[in-house]
């Protein structure tokens, strides 16, 4: 059914009475056709199609990569398979804040040709840029505390905001980004404490990564979750739910000696037909009955 005609639908109206009644928002990134769709059919409120793909998908180093051409890909093959929940679509490094236009232009492709719902952006400095994307009508979710975007400038991961004037800052920009007209705001690893005090001066849902419970939801990547993807990268927010890699290896690795050892297709797997084996004669007997340069069968 198209996404249009349902009416459980998630929309920014959801979210709002959600968090009104203080009920629990549940995100996740997906970034393809079947992993959208098991989020979607698990019940997940918001699907993220993250810049993490850079990671988890393309085996880049970290998300500074990521071009706007693969947000597009992987936002259409999500949305494809997303009949609930809301799809929010990260803007890459660099398809914003360089000039307003064509920060626009690069939002509404991804809302026009990808078919996100919204589009998030890091950092506090794009407030302007948040402005104007609203005022086309495409809903901006603002990401505050660690920004993986922004990983050289902080010198690699770390907690942001357990100094006092960086929290500080940390919750005038919360509001400023409000007031920018954000409709959502994603808190990574920033103290709990603070990410309460944030999530109670904004009147919008605030979507935790490592920011505690105190908010009005939380937000993990995929592979992360799954264990799926192998990595050093182990921060004390990620909580593994299981650990697929193992379990697809094993999968994997009995294919592997199946088909080696022959066991592989067995005769379940196989079609029966009418015909019985016939020998086949091929060009060069024709050549030996006609009497020409034959040498015998190869
Ligand atoms: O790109 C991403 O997956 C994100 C989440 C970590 C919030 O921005």
């Amino acid at each position: 059914m198209p996404r249009t005609m349902r009416t459980d639908r998630v929309t920014l109206r959801t979210l709002n009475d959600m968090r009104a009644k203080g009920e629990r928002i549940v995100m996740l990134t997906a970034y393809d056709f079947p992993t959208a769709k098991l989020a979607d059919e698990a019940g997940v409120d918001v699907i993220l199609v993250g810049d993490s793909l850079g990671q988890v998908c393309l085996g880049y180093d970290d998300t500074t990569r990521v071009t706007l051409e693969e947000m597009l890909h992987h936002t259409k093959a999500v949305v494809r398979a997303c009949p609930r929940a809301l799809v929010v679509t990260d803007m890459p490094l660099g398809s914003y804040g360089v000039e307003r236009a064509r920060t626009v232009e690069n939002a509404l492709r991804l809302v026009k040709e990808g078919g996100a719902d919204a589009v998030k952006l890091e950092g506090a400095a794009f407030a302007t840029e948040v402005s104007a994307i609203t005022a086309v009508g495409i809903p901006v979710v603002g990401h505050l505390g660690f920004t993986p975007q922004s990983i050289h400038l902080f010198g690699g991961f770390k907690v942001a905001g357990k100094v006092c004037a960086e929290a500080d800052l940390l919750l005038e920009n919360a509001v400023m980004l409000e007031e920018a007209g954000i409709s959502l705001l994603v808190l990574e690893c920033v103290p709990s404490a603070l990410a309460r005090e944030i999530s109670r001066a904004v009147r919008i849902p605030v979507i935790g990564i490592g920011a505690g419970p105190d908010v009005s939801g939380q937000v993990l990547v995929f592979h992360d979750l799954l264990g799926f993807y192998d990595t050093s990268f182990r921060p004390r927010f990620l909580k593994r739910y299981d650990s697929l890699k193992e379990r697809m290896i094993r999968a994997i690795s009995s294919y592997v000696s199946e088909v080696r050892d022959g066991c592989f297709p067995g005769p379940e797997h196989c079609y029966d037909g009418d015909r019985s084996p016939r020998r086949v004669k091929r060009h060069s007997d024709k050549a030996c009955l006609g009497g020409t340069n034959h040498t015998g069968p190869g």
